[in-house]
């Protein structure tokens, strides 16, 4: 296993952009008509080249094109300059920023640039472009192939990387910075646990991964073992688990800064299974591998702790992560078993496969144990989200209306594509089970809806909201801004929320 053992530096300026003395200066370009007014200069540093390039068609602007030249004029300090297209300005919300600046992370890796900048563009909103290009070339720190013995010939991350911002307050922007910078770090955390196979990652291996990081950032950790989630009484939990050789667990990390209100407290809870075949009621054998990922709502919200105790968000936040195994065997739940909940509900399981929702719902009553006033749930919960959003949005779930909006809102700024969908009466009423309380699966029809119908079962009135991970935690082919592989989806939503959710009742409209 080869990894870089020196992190690199961010850095960030508020002065022109000549002055960024870099091995390569990337600049965001945008379709149609972006003449670079805002960089007068440019095109004579690069010896006429970019107009040259642009007139011909070279270079477009098209989404993720990169063209790179060197620096032949004088007054610039780069060594080379790079444009890479940005696409459509319409569509220039943070996660595309983010990618944008993710794909010249890699570029700079493949060409072993030792130092980079990046140029933030008037026009945008400067703080949240600085952020966003913090945190999407942190994302190109990121490495897939950790079991590979060659080590990465392909290149190597810029040990330093320098934010140009022209027009804006130094103090703000080194604070963009280093919270986009952050961003990205815990965002490859939650990446590297989600792409751990099964066999290494198992629960224990899971709660001990993120015990020794909350310890490293000082966020509070708890453990639960099998005994004490028996004690619990977490029927569910314990369901999914029986059939396998490993031991369930619940983590529970804490982020309490000094001198937070006592309320609001948010309570994120996220699925946590290290693999799952589906049980008894298995899964085909194609694609059966990606089940690995299924933990990537709990890695999510362990690295959105993470990332607010190293913000130090002013606010209380719970984490609450169950983890388990979902494995047939001689001991594994039946279709048709009965199983109770620690909420006292009982539920037929009609179909194993449907684990996630039965580990949550035992989480989600422990979230509001602990003293959770607003929840967040976060799953890889249902092959139906993705049938319903496809591969680049989440599903969102939850009540009240206005808790809801403010999880859209959040995911908006923070750039986590999500879309509302509905819970209705009806999709109660399809869980009903003629020997206990709820079933756990009501077939295909809004699979995503009537597994979020499940998961209301378990919050009582307390604003609660859900996301459904399964088509966006992990992308199937490599993209010019990511690997194929885990996403990160989900940390910077969550973060978002942790780091506004303090400042006003976050349920009650402002
Ligand atoms: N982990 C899966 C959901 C999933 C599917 C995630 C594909 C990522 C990609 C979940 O536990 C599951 O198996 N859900 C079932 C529910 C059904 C049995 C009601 C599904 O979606 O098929
Ligand atoms: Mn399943
Ligand atoms: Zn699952």
């Amino acid at each position: 296993m080869v990894q870089s053992t020196i992190p690199s530096t961010f850095a960030c300026r508020s002065t022109r952009p000549e002055e960024a003395e870099v091995d390569v200066l990337f600049i965001p370009v945008f379709e149609h008509d972006d003449r670079l007014t805002d960089l007068p200069g440019l095109d004579e540093a690069s010896g006429g080249e970019i107009s040259r390039a642009r007139s011909t068609g070279e270079f477009r602007a098209k989404l993720y094109d990169v063209f790179v030249t060197p620096v032949t004029g004088t007054g610039w300090k780069a060594r080379r300059l790079a444009l890479v297209g940005a696409g459509d300005p319409v569509d220039a919300d943070a996660e595309r920023l983010r990618r944008v600046a993710a794909t010249c992370g890699y570029v700079a890796r493949r060409r072993w640039a030792t130092s980079i900048g990046w140029m933030v563009r008037r026009g945008l909103d400067g703080l949240r472009a600085a952020q966003c290009a913090a945190d999407g070339l942190s994302a190109a720190e990121f490495d897939a192939g950790v079991y590979k013995q060659a080590g990465d010939p392909g290149g190597a991350f810029p040990a330093t990387v320098e934010i140009v911002a022209p027009d804006v307050d130094p103090a703000a922007l080194r604070d963009a910075v280093r919270r986009g910078r952050v961003l990205g770090e815990s965002a490859n955390f939650a990446r590297a646990l989600s792409n751990e196979p099964g066999n290494v990652l198992t629960p224990r291996e899971f709660a001990a991964r993120v015990s020794s990081m909350a310890s490293s950032v000082g966020l509070g950790v708890e453990v639960l073992d099998d005994r004490k989630i028996k004690e619990l009484g977490m029927g569910l939990l314990l369901a999914v688990a029986q059939g396998s050789a490993e031991p369930p667990r619940v983590i529970v990390l804490r982020h309490e800064p000094a001198g937070a209100p006592a309320s609001p407290v948010l309570g994120l809870v996220g699925k946590g299974i290290t693999f799952d075949s589906g049980g008894i009621s298995i899964k085909p054998a194609d694609g059966m591998e990606r089940m690995k990922d299924d933990m990537a709502g709990g890695a999510a919200v362990a690295a959105a702790l993470r990332a607010l105790s190293v913000l130090e968000a002013p606010c209380r936040v719970i984490g609450i992560i169950p983890t388990t195994e979902n494995m047939p065997g001689g001991r594994a739940t039946r279709p048709g078993d009965v199983v109770r909940g620690a909420s006292g509900k009982t539920v037929e399981v009609i179909n194993t496969d449907a684990e996630g929702r039965l580990i949550l719902g035992d989480a989600l009553w422990y979230a509001q144990e602990l003293g959770a006033t607003h929840l967040v749930d976060v799953a890889t919960l249902t092959g139906a989200v993705m049938v319903a959003l496809g591969r680049t949005v989440s599903g969102l779930f939850g009540t009240p209306s206005n808790w809801v909006d403010t999880v859209r809102n959040a995911a908006l700024l923070a750039g986590d594509r999500v879309w509302p969908l509905p819970i209705y009466e009806e999709a109660r009423e399809q869980l009903r089970s003629e020997i206990a309380d709820l079933i756990n699966s009501a077939g295909r029809p809004g699979g995503a809806v009537t597994a979020a119908a499940f998961l209301r079962e378990f919050v009582g009135d307390r604003p609660w909201a859900h996301l459904d991970i399964a088509g966006t935690a992990w992308a199937e082919s490599a993209e010019p801004y990511q690997p194929k592989g885990a996403t990160g989806v989900a940390v910077r939503v969550l973060t978002e929320l942790g780091l506004t959710a303090g400042r006003r009742d976050p349920a009650r409209p402002s």
